[in-house]
């Protein structure tokens, strides 16, 4: 498929089309088009149990891949892919438009939280990943054009988060493709992921493993755009979708599905406020079964 990703057959093409096994080098979103070794049975094996949810066979076949990992986080791999097995959820980025008044005339996050939009928020993320109590927590961030070159990683940070989460940001400036507008890939949330695949990558992003030292199956973080080939890379950029608008432009997505980044403004400046959810029991009961 090589040949073909180069010829631009693919450019028209969705990402489904293309990315369409996590396991094969040639479409897989989540691997290198460099050949596999012997650690790429063990890992299909592994999420095969995984399915059927037999974690300690999971874990068994996973043990030669542990020995590149020290212990405390191998045991940090094997929460994260229960973990990702309970939460990696589909869910279609939806982009709406608040009125700025509505905004305007919240004075403080307690308004805010009172909000029937942050009711209408948390029933949706009920309704993605099951009943809980839950809490949501709201910051605003700010970024400013930045004096240092703007390097092609800055731009281009498109990534999977760890966490489960329904994210929502509301833009507070106008926001565009100069100073760092939100944007996705389009459809990413529909591909089929390896959690096991994701989970390594999780672990290798959260303690900044050295990828030289791990095997190629295993050698992404989370940043999966600067991690994968040119030709791949070309793929995600023709199903860049922006989110570019006035104050109030909202934009709501599962950011552990959907690849998704912001840029760092090369003109001006852009703030938003970030909206997310947690789960207080049963989430967390989920992940010790
Ligand atoms: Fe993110």
């Amino acid at each position: 498929m090589t040949k073909e990703l180069e010829n631009n057959t693919f450019k028209s093409m969705s990402i489904n089309e293309v990315f369409s096994n996590p396991f094969d080098s040639s479409t897989s979103i989540q691997m290198s088009l460099k050949k596999r070794g012997k650690y790429l049975n063990i890992i299909i094996d592994a999420e095969a149990f995984l399915n059927e949810r037999k974690f300690s066979k999971c874990f068994e076949i996973l043990k030669p891949l542990f020995k590149f990992y020290k212990e405390h986080e191998v045991l940090e791999i094997k929460k994260r892919i229960k973990y990702n097995f309970t939460f990696m959820k589909e869910k279609t980025p939806f982009q709406k438009k608040i009125k700025w008044k509505q905004i305007s005339e919240m004075t403080s996050f307690d308004d805010l939280f009172m909000s029937k939009k942050i009711k209408k928020l948390r029933k949706e993320f009920i309704s993605i990943y099951g009943f809980d109590f839950t809490k949501s927590s709201l910051h605003i961030r700010a970024a400013k054009t930045n004096k240092k070159q703007i390097s092609n990683k800055d731009q281009h940070f498109l990534h999977l988060d760890e966490k489960k989460g329904l994210t929502t940001i509301i833009y507070l400036t106008h926001t565009n493709q100069e100073n760092g507008a939100f944007r996705y890939v389009k459809d990413s949330e529909k591909l089929e992921y390896s959690n096991i695949l994701k989970s390594f990558h999780e672990i290798n992003h959260t303690f900044k493993k050295d990828k030289k030292i791990l095997p190629e199956e295993i050698n992404f973080d989370l940043d999966y755009y600067q991690c994968l080939d040119t030709e791949k890379r070309k793929i995600l950029e023709n199903n860049l979708e922006w989110i570019e608008g006035d104050p109030g432009t909202e934009v709501t997505f599962c950011g552990n599905k959907l690849l998704h980044g912001g840029g760092v403004p090369q003109a001006g400046s852009r703030s938003a406020i970030f909206i997310s959810h947690y789960g207080l029991l049963f989430h967390r009961l989920k992940q010790l079964l």
